[in-house]
């Protein structure tokens, strides 16, 4: 699975489980652009250290912040000429609330991340990949989206159930364009986002073990590799077996 020669943007990638997929897609030899709210604001992107076959980038990135987000997606573009992969993992989630005690701002808040962040991220990769007549793109839904989350707070299975419906229409309206949308849908995942959150039921999952960001990260390869052509539309559980359809 090589990607040389390919330039990626990973969202939310300072950390966890994009951090993760940045290093694995510039170990394949793609140029990684990691885009986070976490790093500091800079008018260029900053090369980072890196050992393997490829290299990663980083900048500051808002996925929910429109302009913000056009702007960084054509810096790539000047840099690096085009866009061939994009991976929405940028998302938050909160602790459960009793349902009518959720905030209307806490909605908000969470669908301008998670769902309004994927389509904004799209929308501006779209004009590139349309003209080159290829791409990957890659959206992140949870487990909570299919079955109800219990333990975060009902906004984000909600807005990770509208990013299932995201990943089948855009794959419909891109595949002419030879632009495939999939998504990763993680179980429980040892990343700073759970670390936050009430400990996981470990016997309510088949493999008896949460993942780690690599098991996601080696799906996410899959994804935006050649060996993926034909699947465009498709969620893929990546969950040690806690939910089967
Ligand atoms: N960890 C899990 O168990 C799990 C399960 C299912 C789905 N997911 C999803 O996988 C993705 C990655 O999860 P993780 O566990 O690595 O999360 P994480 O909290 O460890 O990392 C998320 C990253 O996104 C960044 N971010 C947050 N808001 C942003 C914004 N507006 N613009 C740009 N970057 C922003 C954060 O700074 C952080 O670096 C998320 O979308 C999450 O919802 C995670």
């Amino acid at each position: 699975m090589k990607l040389t020669n390919k330039i990626a943007i990973i969202t939310g990638g300072a950390q966890g489980i994009g951090l993760a997929t940045a290093e694995l897609l510039a170990s394949k030899g793609a140029v990684a652009v990691i885009g986070d709210l976490s790093i500091a604001k800079s008018n260029e992107l900053k090369k980072r250290e890196f050992s393997g076959e490829g290299s990663l980038y980083e900048g500051r990135l808002d996925v929910a912040d429109e302009e913000n987000v056009k702007k960084f997606v054509k810096m790539v573009a000047d840099k690096f000429g085009k866009i061939d992969i994009l991976v929405n993992n940028a998302g938050i989630c909160r602790n459960a609330l009793p349902f009518e005690e959720i905030p209307r701002k806490s909605w908000d808040k969470v669908f301008n991340v998670n769902t309004f962040g994927t389509i904004n991220c799209t929308n501006a990769v779209i004009p590139y990949m349309k003209a080159q007549r290829s791409g990957k793109i890659v959206n992140s839904t949870s487990v909570a989206a299919e079955v109800g989350g219990i333990r975060t707070e009902a906004s984000y299975g909600v807005s990770k159930a509208a990013n299932i419906c995201l990943t089948m229409s855009l794959a419909k309206y891109l595949g002419p364009y030879n632009i495939n949308v999939n998504a990763v849908s993680p179980g429980v995942i040892d990343t700073p986002m759970t670390d936050a959150l009430e400990s996981a039921d470990i016997k309510s999952i088949p493999l008896g073990r949460i993942g780690k960001p690599e098991d996601v990260a080696n799906t996410i390869l899959f994804l935006v590799s050649d060996l993926s052509d034909y699947l465009t539309g498709v969620v893929i559980d990546v969950n040690g077996g806690m939910y089967m359809r």
